[in-house]
């Protein structure tokens, strides 16, 4: 139960004392019953109105976003688009935030919410859950990479990595399991092992997988998912080399698009 001021309040209709004036001027519904008094307490089943509008009510969120490369993971910028005008105004109204954040340039596994404990739990370097991160690269990930990262990366800046488990899918393509946040921490340590990363995509948070969300499209999470998120012995959850999701980058695309045309060529020379 809230006060109707309230509820009005959060979904953005105005200020408490404009929301008071509507009440009391007779714009506003409860059940399609005009009401006039602004501290009435109205249940969560209750459907409230202005001018015959449907309000929007306030309600525990936590959705996540396929993010594209381009969007800034910021509330605010002046010159790029951010993540929350990427957002669909259902979720904008509900006042979520992103949880952590992606470089502009890297894709993938992004979760938005408007609870407080939640996002404290799963960005506190207290709590840190894994994360991991499909990468493509110049150079390879040989098992002496594998130890390295094991071991725990020394950066260029001195400070020294908590274990991370590295993974070679293939030639130039790998995923890397962090478990802490620290500033482009990935491409820093693949600088530290002599590899220039050239795309980068989370692609799971604890044990949540991205899965086929389309690039771009944002979705609730349900309550069984949101457990997931937490899973602090999380390992990395392997599909396949092709999985849509490691293989959405730019780069890769066209290395497909190369591979069809030479597969095209050979059957013509079959077929001759
Ligand atoms: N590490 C990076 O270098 N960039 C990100 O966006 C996330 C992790």
């Amino acid at each position: 139960m809230d006060r109707l001021d309230k509820i009005l309040g959060d979904a953005g209709i105005g200020s408490r004392k404009d929301c008071e004036k509507l009440v009391r001027r007779g714009y506003v519904t409860v059940n399609g019953e005009v009401v006039r008094t602004a501290s009435l307490k109205v249940a969560d089943s209750d459907v409230v109105a202005v001018d015959g509008e449907v309000v929007p009510r306030h309600r525990d969120v936590v959705c996540i976003m396929n993010k594209v490369a381009g969007l800034v993971t910021s509330t605010e910028d002046g010159r790029n688009r951010t993540v929350m005008e990427h957002l669909p105004q259902d979720m904008q109204v509900q006042k979520v935030l992103p949880v952590g954040r992606l470089d502009k340039d890297t894709e993938g596994l992004l979760v938005f919410s408007n609870q407080g404990d939640l996002i404290h739990r799963l960005i506190s370097p207290k709590h840190e859950v894994p994360k991991v991160y499909y990468v493509e690269h110049e150079g390879d990930v040989t098992s002496t990479e594998v130890e390295k990262a094991f071991s725990g990366i020394a950066l260029k800046d001195g400070s020294v990595c908590r274990s991370a488990d590295l993974m070679r899918i293939a030639e130039g393509r790998s995923l890397i399991l962090i478990r802490q946040g620290m500033y482009h921490q990935v491409k820093r340590m693949y600088a530290a092992m002599g590899l220039h990363v050239n795309y980068l995509k989370r692609v799971q948070i604890g044990s949540l997988v991205l899965g086929d969300l389309a690039p771009g499209e944002v979705r609730e999470l349900l309550e069984s998912e949101i457990a997931l998120l937490s899973d602090k012995d999380a390992r990395i959850v392997f599909t396949s080399a092709d999985d849509p999701v490691y293989s959405q980058s730019p780069a890769f695309q066209q290395f497909l698009k190369l591979t069809e045309v030479e597969r095209e060529s050979d059957s013509e020379m079959e077929d001759v």
